[in-house]
């Protein structure tokens, strides 16, 4: 009798703490209302443009930018400035801009009190120049990677990559763009840089009550820090004063977490023109491009004149449930930028039909396939291990990588070194907005993408390149892995071992050198 009671009490107070917890992760994601700053943006600002960074040529002819990463403060439009980090300012860095066939040296030096490293988003270079986190830069150190630019015009970006700190380091402020020009492929679209070729790098913030960036994730979330405060080139609310017909806008999700679906107030249709790689074969006449973290788009926008146009982010398409829906951004409506056209605009070009060549990569000569399947903070049940070279690649070879996300949640793919295309999505053809060159793509749960990449060549047994989630909370938690390029007939070596171990948290046990290959 007694003992019956006692097992009665039991499960009454298990099930009353279940109902409790069932309760409390309700109300988790509904406070966290879904936010919408549709209509109330006071576009105030002037849009910043950032710097062109300025260059030189040194004797053997290599074009030479330079870059210090340091502290500094920013007006976020929270009453006071904020703390920020920034390269050659407070916050975010200059245009890197090259032509293709250049040789380029970036002289990046580290004035913060921590590490850092710089990586090159979308290059195609050797891998010890690519700057993840093999490549750190000590306090007070100058590091000065040198390649050729060989690959089409493209809209890329660079940003830290030390282990276990990307998300705090981008958060902070340290992000640019690197703009790719190729003469001999030009297309006659807008190319005046702040004038009609507009770079917007758009981030969410949160700000504590003192003004700070809030830096914590919420309670619940699974993704880290979502802002309900977009920045565009760091200004917030701003308005761009647009003086011709149309304009190339150059967009770069350069947030931690948040996917955007950007599009116009209005749904008007623009043209989407080039992804993360490169142009497109031909324009695709959408209204809506979404980007996830670390994605590009370059579309054109024609505009009326004397009229007022917002650039809007509606809730993007995920494909997930209600609640991770919501606890991603998923519900999210967020205003960007107001477009403030003067009453006579200057002509633009007329639109293209064509714009460059998009050779496609053949499935008959892949010389193998791999899967990738990506799940909580692992990719193929495992964790980023700085000594584990996952996947060795020859040079000059085309390799079928087949990815899924294997979660109900939110993870994108991105893999370093190469742009690549999309073979199959579900086993159908892409869509046009995927049909270019890419190096990071969206994953919706359970949809099983097939990606041909080209390794050309920069065999290095020794120095990996990554593959990661560009969901910088995710990715430092260890949603990573590392693959080599190497000659025929060669190994895997060691991944070089300038770094200090120091390897962020969660990244698993590092195993013993040479034990584990
Ligand atoms: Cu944009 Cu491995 O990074
Ligand atoms: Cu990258
Ligand atoms: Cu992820």
């Amino acid at each position: 009798m007694r003992l019956l009671r006692r097992v009665l009490i039991i499960a009454v107070a298990v099930a009353v703490l279940a109902a409790g917890g069932v309760a409390t992760a309700f109300t988790v994601v509904w406070s966290r209302a879904a936010t919408s700053t549709a209509g109330k943006v006071a576009f105030a600002e002037p849009l910043a443009i950032p710097p062109l960074a300025e260059s030189r040529v040194d004797a053997q002819g290599r074009r030479v930018f330079d870059l210090t990463a340091g502290e500094g403060s920013h007006d976020f439009g929270q009453g006071r400035s904020t703390p920020t980090w920034g390269f050659n300012g407070d916050y975010l860095g200059p245009t890197l801009r090259a032509q293709r066939g250049e040789q380029v040296v970036v002289n990046v030096h580290n004035e913060l009190a921590e590490k850092t490293t710089v990586h090159w988003h979308g290059m195609h270079l050797p891998a010890a120049m690519d700057g993840g986190p093999h490549q750190p830069i000590a306090t007070g150190d100058t590091w000065s990677p040198t390649w050729r630019i060989d690959q089409p015009a493209a809209t890329l970006w660079y940003h830290p990559h030390p282990h276990g700190e990307t998300e705090k380091h981008v958060y902070r402020g340290l992000a640019g763009m690197f703009i790719l020009d190729d003469e001999a492929a030009a297309v006659d679209l807008p190319d005046e840089y702040g004038v009609d070729d507009i770079p917007l790098i758009v981030q969410d913030k949160r700000f504590t009550n003192d003004g700070h960036l809030n830096e914590s994730s919420p309670m619940g979330s699974d993704i880290g820090v979502l802002g309900d405060t977009v920045a565009v080139n760091g200004t917030v609310a701003p308005y761009l004063d647009v003086t011709t017909e149309r304009l190339r806008l150059r967009l770069l999700n350069a947030s931690t977490a948040r996917t955007y679906d950007f599009g116009f107030a209005d749904d008007r249709q623009f043209a989407l023109v080039g992804t993360d790689g490169g142009l497109l074969a031909t324009p695709y006449r959408t209204s809506r491009a979404r980007l996830s973290p670390g994605e590009r788009a370059e579309i054109i926008v024609t505009v009326r004149p004397g009229e007022e146009a917002v650039l809007r982010s509606t809730p993007p398409p995920l494909g997930l449930d209600a609640i991770n829906r919501r606890l991603s951004g998923g519900d999210d409506t967020l205003d960007i930028l107001q477009l403030r056209s003067a009453d006579e605009l200057a002509p633009s070009p007329e639109m293209p039909d064509r714009l460059v060549d998009v050779p496609r990569l053949d499935r008959a000569e892949a010389a193998q396939t791999r899967t990738f399947r990506l799940s909580g903070r692992s990719i193929n049940g495992q964790r980023m291990d700085m000594d584990r070279i996952d996947a060795t690649v020859l040079t000059d070879s085309l390799e079928i990588w087949e990815v899924t996300n294997a979660q109900n949640t939110t993870h994108n793919f991105h893999v370093h070194d190469v742009q690549f295309q999309v073979l199959t999505v579900d086993g159908g053809s892409p869509p046009p907005e995927l049909a270019g060159w890419k190096d990071t793509i969206y994953l919706p749960p359970d949809v099983r993408f097939e990606l041909i990449l080209r390794f050309a060549d920069y065999a290095d047994p020794d120095a990996p390149y990554m593959f990661h989630c560009h969901i910088l909370y995710h990715e430092d938690r260890g949603m990573m892995g590392q693959f080599v390029v190497v000659e025929p007939g060669q190994e895997a070596g060691t991944p070089d071992r300038t770094h200090d171990h120091d390897e962020g948290p969660g990244t698993g046990q590092r195993t013993q050198r040479g034990l584990t290959r």
